[in-house]
């Protein structure tokens, strides 16, 4: 059912279960799977690691910063392994799997991400990777469906309530949050960070799925119906 050249391309803000449904999804459907985000928190690491000063404050509007940035995107020493059952991220043959969720990157990524020249770059090393899969893959980011593959086969917008979302952010960091960081973490940052890309909103031809009220395996299956109803039966 499943067979053939099969995109599926899925935006959402933090803490929709966007990542662990698409890996869950490419599991299932025996797919490879693109975490683009974990390709920002990268970047984000390699510029930390190069000596660049990334603090939010004093990057606006410094241009050396941005072109420094946009220099490292192009140079990035970048290996991505999209295997769901165990993807790593590696930057010049170090493993920063682990490394770029540290909250050290969390807090400096943005700044990456809002640099339109750098984003550029790294839309098209997806696109590659995307093609390196034989176009058998679920990416996940925040402009999969406008920007990097607006061909897909399937593009999905998963959503929650920001009350949801911020919830299970918090379950996430294990329960020690205060709600005032898990509103800064979640609702801040995407406020931020949809100045550049708009992912609250569906494109056209783009199917919301809305998983405030499901579980994850509701979730996945929701994802995977959609999937089956954009595949044009030959
Ligand atoms: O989903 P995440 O938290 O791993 O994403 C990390 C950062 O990268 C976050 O600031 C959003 C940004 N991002 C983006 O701008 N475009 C993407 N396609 C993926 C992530």
């Amino acid at each position: 059912e499943f067979d053939g050249e099969l995109v599926v391309a899925i935006d959402g803000p933090s803490g929709s279960g966007k990542t662990s449904v698409s890996r869950a999804v490419a599991q299932r459907l025996g797919l490879q799977f693109l975490d683009t985000g974990a390709m920002y928190r990268a970047l984000t690491w390699y510029c930390l690691d190069s000596g660049l000063d990334l603090t939010a404050a004093t990057a606006a509007g410094d241009e050396k910063l941005a072109a420094d940035v946009v220099e490292a995107a192009v140079e990035l020493p970048l290996t991505m392994h999209l295997d769901p059952e165990h993807e790593t991220v590696e930057v010049d043959g170090q493993d920063v799997t682990a490394a770029i969720r540290d909250p050290r990157i969390s807090g400096a990524v943005s700044v990456v991400a809002t640099n339109v020249a750098a984003r550029a770059v790294l839309v098209e090393r997806q696109r590659r990777l995307i093609e390196q899969t034989g176009r058998r893959v679920v990416a996940e980011g925040r402009d999969i469906t406008t920007v990097v593959a607006p061909d897909a086969t399937a593009r999905i917008l998963l959503t929650a309530s920001p009350e949801a979302r911020m919830g299970r952010r918090g379950h996430q960091l294990g329960g020690t949050q205060s709600r005032a960081d898990l509103h800064e973490q979640v609702l801040e940052r995407d406020a931020k960070d949809s100045t550049v890309v708009d992912f609250m909103t569906a494109a056209d031809g783009v199917t919301t799925v809305d998983s405030t009220e499901l579980d994850f395996e509701q979730t996945v299956d929701a994802v995977i119906d959609v999937i089956r109803g954009s595949k044009v039966v030959p």
